[in-house]
C-alpha cells in the first residue's frame, strides 16, 4: 500500500490548523520533523506543536527525530500523539534498544539514514524495525534537491528485506513530489514524504492524489 505523508515543516506556522485541515482527508500520515540544532544544523519545533497537530489530525503522526540521544524523548513523543517514531542510526549508541523502547510504547519504530551512510549498516537492525526511512536529501532542511542515488539504495534495501524474509515498508524523505513519486514506488518505496511539493502548491490535495500514481 502506498502512503503519502505531507511534511508539516513546509506548512504555514501562522495557520497550522488551516494547513492540517487542508490535507487531513488526502494524506495517509502526517510527517513531523523534530530537529535539535545539534544532530542537524537547524531547529524546528517540539512537543506543544506535535500535540496541537495531534488534536486535529485524523491520520497517524509520524515523528522523524533528527536529535541526539533520541532514547531520552521517545516516551514524550508517544504521549503527545506519535503513532510512528523514527530516529537516525548514528544518533544513538544502541539503535536496537531504542527500537525496542519505541515498540514497547505501542508505537511503530523506524530507523533513518542520511544519503552518505551505506544501506548495509541497517541490515543488523531490520528485524527490530517496523519501517525504514531513507533520506533522499541530507536531513536538516526542507526544499532541497532530490538525490538520484536514492533509487539504487531503495532497490538494494528491498532485496535485503526480502532476503531476511521481512515485511517492512521503506519511507523516502526529501525532494519528493509528483515528478519522482512513480519512479520511487517502482523502486520499492511505500511511504512518500513531501513537504514543499505539497504545501507550496496551489492545490495540495491534487498533488497528494497525483503522487499516488
Ligand atoms: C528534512 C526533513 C524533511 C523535509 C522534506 O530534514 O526530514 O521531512 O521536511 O521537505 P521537502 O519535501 O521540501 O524536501
Ligand atoms: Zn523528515
Amino acid at each position: 500500500m502506498i502512503q503519502i505523508a505531507p511534511s508539516m515543516l513546509a506548512a504555514d506556522f501562522l495557520h497550522l490548523e488551516k494547513d492540517v485541515k487542508l490535507v487531513n482527508e488526502y494524506a495517509d500520515i502526517f510527517h513531523l520533523d523534530i530537529m535539535d540544532g545539534t544532530f542537524v544544523p537547524n531547529i524546528s519545533y517540539g512537543f506543544p506543536v506535535v500535540e496541537a497537530i495531534s488534536s486535529i489530525a485524523v491520520k497517524p503522526l509520524d515523528v522523524h527525530l533528527m536529535i541526539v540521544n533520541p532514547e531520552k524523548y521517545v516516551e514524550r513523543f508517544a504521549k503527545v500523539g506519535a503513532s510512528m517514531i523514527s530516529f537516525h542510526l548514528n544518533a544513538t549508541e544502541d539503535p536496537a534498544a531504542v527500537l525496542r523502547d519505541i515498540r514497547s510504547l505501542g508505537v511503530k519504530a523506524g530507523l533513518v539514514i542520511n544519503p552518505d551512510i551505506p544501506v548495509e549498516s541497517l541490515y543488523p537492525y531490520l528485524k527490530d524495525a517496523d519501517f525504514i526511512l531513507l533520506m533522499s536529501v541530507f536531513a536538516g532542511f526542507g526544499g532541497q534537491k532530490f538525490i538520484e542515488d536514492t533509487y539504487m539504495r531503495i532497490r538494494t534495501l528491498r532485496e535485503e528485506i526480502a532476503r531476511q524474509g521481512l515485511d517492512l515498508p521503506i519511507e523516502v524523505d526529501g525532494g519528493v513530489g509528483p515528478a519522482n513519486a512513480k519512479a520511487l514506488i517502482e523502486a520499492g518505496a511505500e511511504i512518500l514524504v513531501a513537504g514543499s511539493a505539497v504545501f507550496k502548491a496551489e492545490d495540495p490535495g491534487a498533488v497528494i492524489a497525483a503522487m499516488r500514481g
